[in-house]
């Protein structure tokens, strides 16, 4: 998979170089390739936004370097276009499955009141959100969504960590998880476990995730 990303702030990508996905980059598992909107900006002092028609709040992208810096990492569109704005659709573990399906995507960093809305008219594939608040840019909602995806593409996960058996993989919240000692501050590890015995493991843990969806999550039931 290749991953082009858009921003005024490349450097705010830096946790992607860490941990299980800085490997995965490293071994050649995803490519990621940051763009800076403001080196297409053919104004002379490089700016990138502007008041917004209407009046109002704030400062509004600009197209001109957008509509340049897309189209010009893309020429062919060969990406899947994505816009992060808390007016898109929300993320969840379905459309996380479905990115990650793809070859070629591309996330497109809004700042400041958000982007001219000829861009998305003109340019973009889909809006994204990644949830009900409203951040200061798109920077961190990109992240969210490669970290989610990326989990999906073969290799990145050792078999210890896979995709098979957590929150949201069958519809349901993960069951509680226990690790040695078997006594800590006086909270025993649930017995059943100790037991050795699978189908009455597995049975507990298929009742604990029933249990914890029902209190926290009855919507995920339905
Ligand atoms: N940009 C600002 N807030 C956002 C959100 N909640 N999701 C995606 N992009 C955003």
């Amino acid at each position: 998979m290749k991953i082009e990303v858009l921003t005024l702030f490349p450097e705010m990508f830096e946790p992607l170089n860490v941990g299980i996905l800085g490997k995965a980059r490293q071994n050649g598992l995803f490519e990621l390739n940051l763009t800076n909107i403001r080196d297409y900006s053919l104004d002379k002092h490089k700016k990138v936004d502007d008041t917004p028609f209407g009046g109002g709040a704030g400062m509004v992208m600009t197209p001109q370097p957008l509509h340049d810096a897309i189209n010009g990492v893309d020429k062919d569109h060969k990406c899947y276009r994505i816009y992060l704005s808390p007016k898109g659709e929300t993320l969840s573990q379905r459309l996380v499955k479905e990115l990650a399906t793809k070859e070629n995507i591309m996330f497109v960093c809004g700042n400041y009141e958000g982007i001219d809305q000829r861009i998305i008219d003109l340019d973009i594939d889909k809006e994204l959100s990644i949830g009900d608040y409203v951040l200061t840019g798109g920077e961190m909602a990109a992240m969210v969504t490669i970290n989610a995806v990326a989990r999906y593409i073969d290799g990145v996960l050792g078999n210890s960590e896979s995709t098979n058996e957590e929150s949201f993989s069958d519809g349901l919240l993960e069951y509680p998880q226990y690790t040695h000692p078997q006594v800590f501050e006086g909270l025993e590890v649930p017995e059943v476990l100790l037991s050795g015995n699978h189908q009455n493991i597995a049975k507990w843990r298929k009742e604990k995730q029933l249990e914890i969806t029902k209190e926290r999550r009855p919507d995920l039931l339905k």
